[in-house]
């Protein structure tokens, strides 16, 4: 009987996109939140589509899954995506979503694409937990309902499907988020199965009223910062100036390289079409110049959007982005030892200055507590206080 010789072929696995998913060493990266349907159509061929079809997009790295808008007790709501789901009957404020879980897998395993839930966003009112106790408590939930596999009975949204990481959106006060925000860094850490990164949606203004004592207690990968809404927005970049009177990317340098992970990417949040998310929505020279600026501060990670409805809804912006994306920034300025040179002029500033005179954009911050900013709002705006912290003009 002769003998058989297998020659045994390599297993190939298929890699298909080597450069999708969050990258922490790229300034190139790419968050859109999905699942609010932000653009507000309920059909036609702008109303928000399920998530699998949004991760054949090669330009997009991240998903924020949003929202998880309500945690003890957990609350999900992912606009009229959830309209494929079903309540589970023992909790029904929180939504069981097969469709979610297989786009899921698919995203990650097909598109390679990092999907995180995002938790909070405007409609949480929970106000967190009246000890750390129960904070914690709440974070080893979350962690057992859309983490690993543990064999913990728990109604599981999204199944056997297991996302990449949390998203803080919180803005409103929640107690206890830094006891909350420990609680699941450490279960991911200690995860073995893969990486779980952990990531922020602060506003630009610093400190953030909601998210800022977190942000400096925990270790985060990535914090998305919201540069719209506020007179610290992407629309009051001033370009061909080195340095910045309204927009204050250096401010988050600052605090990125300070923070427990001084890794952490800073990443500039951007309105992907006019009107969402408020105001500040910028395209063209404009956001070009922001994202070069930005781009020469070693924390900068990339560009976040909000959302998927309006950016598909803004034919052209994502490819404009990944192309602004794409330009090398200045070798000047890219150090935070660049020595700036003051000149002290006679002549009136092109621009808005911190001191007499500045009026806050709707929305921007005009006071609260720790607040050293303009306090005057645009006509017709006034400053209406928002808590301890926060004053906006309305
Ligand atoms: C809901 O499910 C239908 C049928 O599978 C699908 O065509 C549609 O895109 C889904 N909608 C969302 C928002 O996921
Ligand atoms: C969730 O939905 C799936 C598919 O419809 C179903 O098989 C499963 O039993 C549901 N889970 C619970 C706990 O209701």
């Amino acid at each position: 009987m002769a003998s058989v010789s297998l020659i045994l072929g390599f297993v190939s696995t298929i890699i298909p996109f080597v450069c999708a998913g969050f990258d922490p060493s790229s300034s190139g990266n790419i968050a859109v939140y999905w699942g609010q349907n932000s653009y507000g159509q309920g059909s036609g061929s702008f109303a928000q589509k399920n998530l699998a079809y949004y991760c054949s997009n090669t330009d997009i790295d991240i998903i924020p899954v949003a929202f998880m808008n309500g945690i003890t007790p957990p609350i999900t709501n992912f606009a009229n995506a959830g309209d494929n789901c079903t309540a589970f009957p023992d909790n029904t404020n929180l939504l069981n979503c097969t469709q979610i879980s297989n786009d899921i897998k698919t995203c990650q395993k097909t598109y390679g694409k990092t999907i995180l839930l995002s938790l909070g966003g405007a409609t949480y009112t929970q106000g967190g937990w009246s000890s750390t106790g129960d904070a914690q408590n709440a974070a080893q939930t979350v962690w057992n309902m859309f983490g690993p596999l543990t064999g913990v009975q728990i109604d599981r949204p999204f199944g056997d499907a297991v996302v990449d990481g949390f998203d803080f959106d919180f803005e409103s006060t929640v107690n206890n988020l830094p006891a909350f925000g420990a609680k699941l860094r450490g279960l991911m850490d200690a995860a073995v199965d893969k990486k779980y990164y952990l990531s922020a949606a602060p506003q630009c203004v610093f400190p953030d009223a909601a998210d800022g004592t977190t942000l400096d207690s925990v270790a985060f990968d990535l914090v998305l910062v919201q540069f719209y809404n506020n007179w610290c927005e992407t629309s009051n970049f001033q370009v061909g100036s080195s340095t910045q009177t309204a927009f204050n990317f250096d401010v988050w340098d600052n605090w990125a390289k300070s923070s427990l992970n001084p890794h952490v990417k800073v990443f500039l949040g951007i309105p992907a079409n006019t009107g969402a998310a408020g105001a500040g929505y910028t395209s063209g020279s404009q956001l070009k110049a922001a994202i070069a600026y930005s781009k020469q501060y070693s924390s900068f990670g990339g560009v976040m959007m909000w959302d998927m409805s309006q950016l598909y809804a803004n034919s052209g912006f994502i490819e404009e982005v990944a192309s602004d994306l794409s330009v090398s920034s200045s070798p000047t300025a890219t150090t935070t030892t660049t020595m700036v040179t003051v000149t002290v002029s006679t002549t009136s500033s092109s621009g808005p200055s911190s001191s007499g005179g500045t009026l806050v954009a709707q929305w921007g911050q005009c006071g609260g507590q720790g607040y050293t900013g303009p306090t005057q709002c645009q006509p017709p705006y006034n400053c209406v206080s928002g808590g301890q912290y926060w004053s906006s003009c309305q």
